[in-house]
This record gives C-alpha cells, sequence and structure tokens, in this order.
C-alpha cells in the first residue's frame, strides 16, 4: 500500500427521513488497523457504514468523513468507492441478470484503467481461486448475484468482492449474522488476509465469536449514536458475556 490514509470522522451527525440516528460519531481508523464496532439493536452501526459510503437516505447533519485527503463526506458512492472504500452490506441484495464476475470484470476496469500490467485472464482466474478458498462452487460466479442465495451464500458474495477488488479501507456490517462456523471460518481467514495487505477494516458485529480468528486494535461500543466506550479486544470478551447492561 503506497498510500497511508487514515479515516478520520468528526462529530457527525445523521438523520434518517428527519429523524437523528447518529449524535456526534468521533473516529479515528489509521491505515491498516482494525476496528471492531459493536451495540445494541438499532444503536446506528449501519446507519454508520451507509453514511461513510453516502447511502442517499443517510443526510449528514453535522460533521465531515474523510479517507486521507478525499473528503468523503462531500463525494458520491462511486467516487468513494474509487478511493478504495467499500462496504460490505448486512442485507445484500439480489441483482437480477448480473453475475459476481459480470460486476466484477466491470468493476476492476473502472478501478485499473491506467495499470498496464493488469490482465483480465489473471483477474478471472483470481476469481476463480478466491471463490475456492470460500467454497463457493462455480456455478455461483454465473448465476445471478444473491438471487435465491442463502444468507451464509450472500455474505460470502460480499467478502468475494472486497478481496478482489483493491481496498484501501473496508466496512464489513454483521457479516457473521446467517454464516455457520466453517463458513465463519473461511470469511474470517480471508479478512485476515486483508489486514495482512495493509487494508484499514471496521468490523461491525453483535459477537464476538469473529474476533476469535481476526486480531482487532480496537472495539467500540455504539448505543443511541454515540461511541461510549472504546477499549481493547477484552471489551468484546466482556459483553459476550455480560451483555451491554453495564455500559449503557
Ligand atoms: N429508513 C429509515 N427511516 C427511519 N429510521 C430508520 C430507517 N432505517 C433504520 N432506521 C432506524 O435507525 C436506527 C438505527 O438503525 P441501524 O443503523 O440499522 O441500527 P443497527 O445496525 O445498529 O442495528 C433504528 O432505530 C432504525 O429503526
Ligand atoms: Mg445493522
Amino acid at each position: 500500500m503506497n498510500i497511508m490514509s487514515t479515516l478520520t470522522i468528526k462529530n457527525l451527525h445523521v438523520t434518517l427521513e428527519a429523524k437523528p440516528i447518529l449524535n456526534g460519531i468521533n473516529l479515528i481508523l489509521p491505515q491498516g488497523k482494525t476496528h471492531v464496532i459493536m451495540g445494541p439493536n438499532g444503536s446506528g452501526k449501519s446507519t454508520l457504514g451507509n453514511t461513510i459510503l453516502r447511502h442517499p437516505s443517510c443526510k449528514i447533519a453535522r460533521g465531515t468523513i474523510a479517507f486521507g485527503k478525499n473528503k468523503l463526506s462531500s463525494m458520491k458512492t462511486d467516487e468513494i468507492a474509487r478511493a478504495g472504500v467499500l462496504l460490505a452490506l448486512q442485507h445484500p441484495q439480489a441483482v437480477s441478470g448480473v453475475s459476481v464476475t459480470n460486476l466484477l470484470t466491470i468493476a476492476i476496469r473502472k478501478f485499473s484503467v491506467k495499470r498496464k500490467d493488469f490482465k483480465m485472464a489473471h483477474f478471472r482466474n483470481d476469481i476463480k481461486e478466491t471463490a475456492k478458498a470460500l467454497h463457493i462452487q462455480d456455478e455461483f460466479l454465473s448465476r445471478s448475484l444473491n438471487d435465491g442465495f442463502s444468507g451464509g451464500e450472500k455474505k460470502k458474495m460480499e467478502i468475494l468482492q472486497l478481496s478482489l477488488l483493491p481496498a484501501k479501507c473496508v466496512i464489513i456490517d454483521e457479516i457473521d449474522s446467517g454464516l455457520d462456523i466453517d463458513a465463519l471460518k473461511l470469511v474470517a481467514k480471508q479478512i485476515t488476509k486483508l489486514r495482512a495487505r495493509g487494508v484499514s477494516i471496521i468490523i461491525i458485529t453483535h459477537y464476538n465469536r469473529i474476533l476469535r480468528w481476526i486480531k482487532a486494535d480496537r472495539v467500540h461500543i455504539l448505543h443511541k449514536g454515540k461511541i461510549i466506550k472504546s477499549g481493547t479486544q477484552a471489551l468484546a470478551k466482556d459483553i459476550e458475556k455480560n451483555g451491554y447492561s453495564d455500559y449503557i
């Protein structure tokens, strides 16, 4: 990774349909670090991820989001993705008539326009290899994306995409829900590879479970749209054992 970029969120206030959801989020994620965001249902975790990618229904009322010199809070979603900031959705949508291979080959062209050493044949091979590592069968690579896929298959597709695009910072929203333990291990392995590549990672999760296989640098608890506590990985363990009630 030749460009070091810190994700900096300053005093972020966000509304959804005029309802305040995020109420002053401050977060600094240095390049290459892994942060975890935990919190009860409805605390605003997905809203935070969606806002970083500028989902149109998340209105920024105050504050800024920057990634290195890119001011994400005034950029469009496709520009943010091209800056290397990607989101794995909690609820991936089905895209009829578009396979993951179609999607990835179109996306990689947008990323690699200036790269002379880029070879589509190599990239197609990378898709197959990464799918194999995730135990995704070949037929899923040519079927309409997420159309009739199980919860676990959709989540694997999200990780497949993050693994193959030149990401610098990824937000992974509840990848662990809907995955059985074997699938979770495979997904955690891919996330660890991203980390080893120097990608910055935000893992949004309910459970400490995934952190058995992924090392986190920092854990934050989100409640009612605010980070109410930050700590080490021990904080996630404590929450698994005792719940959120000690903190909220
Ligand atoms: N489109 C919407 N309009 C209004 N409120 C919404 C909308 N989507 C989600 N919310 C509300 O925003 C809050 C935060 O939701 P979300 O970010 O999905 O929480 P989490 O991911 O932490 O479970 C919840 O109270 C939810 O009901
Ligand atoms: Mg959510």
